[in-house]
């Protein structure tokens, strides 16, 4: 698993040093991270995980909030971030931003992933008017991007009963920055500080 890690995070600022986060760069990210969710050695610490995220243990890395808990397996000065997540069945997660772009990939269960426009011209908190765009169920070895922000956009729930497991790498640390949750019926947005709800 940390060399599975290791050598994905290698790629990763490789391909952010030469492109950025690029139309490119962004490309290349989603190739790096559909080869990770298929890496043996990250599925064979599934079950570890789930045990992980179930107990609670190493809780100073495991990050709730509603509808998902995050293990933060790598943050640098940088902002460079990758989470190992579990999406929850029961609950969606609000309907939600990060601040940055992200790449999200699903290695086991199957994730209702919803992307979500801006459509009032905003980028903070108060009146935000947004409109769902696309609903999808992703499948294990499905890569999707979180745009660059403000169309950062999105709610994620475990599909058809059980939860969804995936990783996403963030450009920034978005265990820590803030971040904004919408409500369409009321056109607002606002800003919380991720833990909180
Ligand atoms: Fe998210």
């Amino acid at each position: 698993m940390d060399r599975a890690i290791d050598a994905f995070l290698a790629d990763v600022r490789g391909i952010l040093a030469q492109a950025g986060a690029s139309e490119q760069g962004i490309g290349g990210l989603v190739e790096r991270m559909r080869a990770l969710v298929h890496d043996p050695d990250v599925l064979a610490t599934h079950e570890a995980f789930t045990q992980t995220v179930a107990t609670g243990e190493a809780a100073a890395e495991l990050f709730a909030d509603t509808g998902r808990r995050s293990e933060l397996l790598y943050t640098d000065e940088s902002g460079l971030t990758l989470v190992r997540s579990r999406f929850d069945p029961d609950e969606p997660t609000p309907i939600h931003s990060h601040g940055t772009w992200g790449i999200v990939g699903v290695y086991a269960g199957r994730d209702r992933h919803e992307s979500w426009r801006r459509v009032d011209g905003g980028t903070e908190a108060g009146h935000a008017v947004v409109e769902l765009i696309e609903e999808r169920v992703l499948e294990p070895g499905d890569v999707v991007i979180i745009p660059h922000p403000p169309q950062d956009i999105h709610r994620q729930q475990g599909y058809s009963g059980e939860p969804a497991y995936e990783f996403v790498l963030f450009g920034a640390n978005a265990m820590v920055v803030p971040r904004l949750l919408f409500d369409p019926e009321h056109e607002s947005a606002r800003e919380v500080v991720p833990g909180q709800r």
